[in-house]
């Protein structure tokens, strides 16, 4: 991690550039920096060398690059309403140099791209990739998801809207049951992508991330955090059960 540092001025430096006053900014500022440290803590819960700890820290914290030009110029993070952010990321640091801010073997670089670019796509074609490229999805992904649910756990970051009623489409349901995560493009309302959120926790590759999410109680304090908890309850109660399980 001390090799680190030189990169976090790099960083701040890029980030200073947009409107901090704007808290959709500082949010993601902040989340990129818990990002990198829960990739810190796989990669120390995995046992792994010191040029994997490097890279994972440095890819949680580019990861959501892309995220501030996307806000600066589309004020949503929707990547369906504006463009995919990590595209965008992986053009900012490799096409438009900005990589070379950042301290970074250039043997390296396809790696730390893909990574970037895969971070957010909903499933993984794990034949795909090499055994290191695939070893870095999987923990900038657990380590993202592990940071979206903690803010999902606060609603004072990051507040879930929820309609009124209690429709859920019925193809989501059996997916969250199959234990499946659910797909963005197949959420038909509020309540159907609040389940998205929670079925989160099926697409988590690591027991340390399931631990964290379980033992740090976000899903309680998600459940907390919901009006429609008589609807809510037993599927929060579900994917408690499903990380606690013994099939990890
Ligand atoms: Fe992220």
């Amino acid at each position: 991690m001390n090799l680190m540092n030189d990169n976090f001025d790099s960083f701040d430096e890029y980030v200073m550039a947009f409107d901090f006053n704007e808290f959709a900014i500082k949010r993601k500022y902040e989340h990129s920096y818990r990002v990198m440290r829960e990739s810190d803590a796989i990669v120390y819960s995995l046992g792994l060398e010191e040029d994997d700890s490097y890279l994972a820290c440095l890819i949680g914290l580019l990861h959501d690059i892309g995220r501030f030009i996307q806000w600066r110029d589309y004020h949503t993070y929707s990547d369906y309403k504006s463009v995919n952010h990590a595209l965008l990321g992986a053009k900012i640091l490799f096409d438009d140099g900005l990589i070379k801010k950042f301290k970074l073997e250039e043997k390296y670089y396809n790696l730390v791209r893909t990574a970037i670019e895969n971070h957010g796509v909903y499933k993984l074609n794990e034949k795909q990739y090499d055994e290191q490229t695939l070893l870095h999805l999987k923990i900038i992904r657990d380590a993202d998801k592990i940071d979206i649910l903690y803010q999902l756990s606060n609603p004072k970051i990051l507040e879930l809207n929820e309609e009124n009623n209690d429709d859920i489409t019925e193809e989501i349901k059996e997916k969250f049951y199959k234990h499946e995560s659910i797909e963005k493009k197949n959420v038909k309302n509020e309540n159907d992508n609040t389940l998205m959120k929670i079925a989160m926790v099926y697409d988590l590759n690591y027991k340390y991330s399931k631990d964290a999410v379980l033992e740090r109680g976000y899903l309680d304090r998600m459940l907390d955090s919901l009006k429609n908890k008589k609807l809510f309850k037993p599927y929060i109660e579900e994917a408690k059960k499903y990380l606690k399980g013994s099939d990890r």
